[in-house]
């Protein structure tokens, strides 16, 4: 899943620990790297954690200063140590780091082992390494061999390769599945994501699909897979290496959760000088006919908000799909559609192909992204960036609330440019929207309310199963709550309109079932308070987030949190926050690794 690569002075075996451990939040389950010492190639892998792959090699002081490393999430063949990356050709002579997937890894596979070739684990990746030493028997040059072994691949790849042949350079690839070059003096990287690097320099190349190269330690050198040059820019990143470092805080999640006040001014103040002119580049907001959002996970659930938004304040009909649903079910996308992607990394691989599709049908495609360089920014035909900074936890925070921010932004923008939206309305949505960053900040700095978040957490963190409930904006926000608890605590979590509830879920309630309401001033808050009353009738116990001066929810609920108010389309932004500190403190009294929960991956780029 992460991948890391460096030729230079330094210990090479340092700088590539050091980049795993900050691609650790991607997820991954084993851990590997492969150096060149005295022209052979040594390669390290283990199951588990980066550390202890750093306490095996610590004491061998190899000094290597060529090599690459590899966190892998599994996909073909379990975690162990002989499927942990990097895998050699039969000579040891060359070594692979891969990320994505081989489809035709099967087909390969018979027909190198026809040739001699003895395979030692179970994955798609290993083939490749051996197909690049079968090429090699007919074409001497290395990069020749390595290209040649490109064009028999299927499927989604991110290769750095290593050889004793050429015992300076990394042999790199990409197609849909993310790389990127640092550049350094004497000295480059590669890497799967930029924090990998940060620490050593903000310049960077990112690699296209059908895009390969050679870097040395003082060149780096793009081509094609047909081999002809390419000519790259370099790209300056403008994150700090403090911002993707933990601060004092127990977890990136609770710093990120923390630092949305100035996730979300950012967003405000990076976006105005569209917003102010009222157009966004390449599109005519009074052609549109219909918005399609596609997104996954987090990103969805602001895609949901997003269609309310839309419908209300612009009147543009809005559809929400997932974005692997989307592509597989032959959508209806016309030339009047906007379709806006929504992904934090930007290389979410069913969210690119969303995208790619929705092209093809003839969409405008406007993606909504958090990293810049990233794959959804170079093909979508506008770009809107979220300022939130780099997020680590897997579980994403700050991404979504910097989501919905640009959500209100562009509804709000449409909404004037159609003329469904007076003056005085979007003045003051506008106005309230400024003052978000200062509520959210009231809310975080209350202890507090802190304090009773950890008390709820402390009463309900032996539960099994939580029902999240909301209507209308905040509907999203139940799901978008269930979510955060089932990611990091494990604890299963559903979240459900609080008025279909008694369709299904109120069969599940009584006192051992949790449930969580969104029950904040808003024309819906009636309808939310008898609901309330209906799973307290049957012993249920209920956490309600309210605002202050609530008293009707207040007198039912046995816990409540309070958010400052604001107006009812803005309060997904403040309600979502204490669902994602209810479920930080849940899964950290349960001991949980938070920012790297079990299973998950930060940036899924695989299907
Ligand atoms: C993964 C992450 C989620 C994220 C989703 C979409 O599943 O664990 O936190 O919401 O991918 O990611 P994206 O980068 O496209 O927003």
């Amino acid at each position: 899943c992460g991948i890391v690569g460096y030729t230079g002075d330094r210990i090479a075996e340092y700088v590539l620990i050091d980049g795993l451990k900050r691609l650790e939040y991607r997820g991954y389950d084993s851990a590997g790297i492969a150096l060149i010492v005295d022209s052979r190639i040594q390669v390290f892998k283990k199951k588990g954690k980066i550390r202890e792959l750093e306490r095996e090699l610590r004491p061998l002081n190899l000094r290597a200063t060529t090599g690459i490393g590899h966190t892998r999430w599994a996909t073909h063949g379990s975690p162990t140590d002989l499927n942990a990356h990097p895998h050699l050709s039969c000579d040891g002579r060359i070594a692979l780091v891969h990320n994505g997937i081989i489809e035709n890894y099967q087909e390969l596979k018979r027909e190198l082992a026809e040739l001699g070739h003895t395979f030692r684990s179970e994955t798609d990746s290993e083939v490749v390494v051996h197909l690049i030493e079968e090429e090699l028997k007919r074409e001497k040059v290395f990069k020749r061999a390595f290209l040649n072994a490109l064009s028999r691949l299927k499927g989604s790849f991110a290769l750095a390769v290593i050889t004793t042949q050429e015992p300076t350079k990394i042999f790199v690839a990409r197609k849909d599945s993310p790389l990127v070059i640092g550049l350094g003096e004497e000295e480059n990287f590669v890497a799967s994501d930029v924090p990998a690097f940060l620490a050593y320099t903000d310049r960077a190349i990112f690699l296209n699909d059908f895009e390969a190269a050679v870097i040395d330690r003082s060149s780096v050198e793009v081509f094609t897979f047909n081999g002809e040059p390419v000519k790259k820019e370099a790209v300056k990143i403008p994150w700090s290496l403090a911002q993707a470092e933990k601060g004092g805080y127990k977890h990136f999640m609770l710093k990120e959760i923390n630092e949305q006040p100035r996730a979300i001014a950012d967003t405000i103040s990076g976006n105005l000088q569209w917003f102010e002119s009222g157009k966004v580049e390449g599109i005519e907001p009074e052609e549109v006919e219909r918005i399609t959002v596609v997104a996954c996970g987090t990103s969805y659930h602001a895609g949901l908000i997003g269609k309310f938004l839309f419908e209300n304040l612009a009147k543009i009909p809005t559809e929400v799909d997932y974005a692997s649903e989307f592509r597989y079910r032959d959508p209806i996308v016309k030339n009047r559609d906007l379709v806006i992607s929504i992904t934090q990394s930007g290389e979410t691989a069913d969210t690119l192909a969303a995208m790619r599709l929705a092209k093809e049908r003839g969409a405008k495609v406007l993606t909504i992204c958090n990293v810049i360089g990233s794959t959804a920014t170079r093909e979508a035909d506008t770009v809107i960036y979220t300022y939130a900074g780099p997020e680590i936890s897997v579980a994403s925070t700050k991404a979504f609330t910097t989501q919905l921010t640009v959500l209100l932004l562009l509804a709000l923008c449409f909404g004037r440019r159609r003329g469904k939206l007076g003056q005085r309305e979007f003045d003051s949505l506008f106005k309230e929207l400024m003052s978000i960053p200062s509520k959210a900040e009231a809310f975080l700095n209350r202890e507090k309310e802190e304090e009773r978040v950890k008390e709820i957490a402390l009463k309900l963190y032996r539960a099994k199963n939580a029902l999240y409930l909301g209507r209308h904006v905040n509907y999203p926000i139940a799901l978008e709550g269930a979510l955060k608890l089932k990611e990091i605590s494990y604890i299963h979590a559903e979240g459900y309109p609080a008025g279909e509830m008694k369709h299904g879920p109120i069969a599940l309630i009584d006192e051992t079932v949790p449930a969580v309401f969104l029950a904040t001033k808003s024309p819906v808050y009636e309808k939310v308070l008898s609901n309330i009353e209906e799973v307290k009738a049957r012993k249920g116990r209920v956490v309600a987030v309210v605002n202050p001066g609530d008293s009707a929810v207040s007198k039912l609920a046995d816990f409540k949190i309070e958010v400052p108010e604001t107006h009812p389309l803005l309060s997904p932004v403040l309600n979502v926050i204490p669902l994602q500190l209810l479920a930080y403190y849940i899964a950290d009294f349960l001991g949980y690794d938070v920012d790297q929960p079990r299973n998950l991956a930060k940036s899924v780029t695989v299907e």
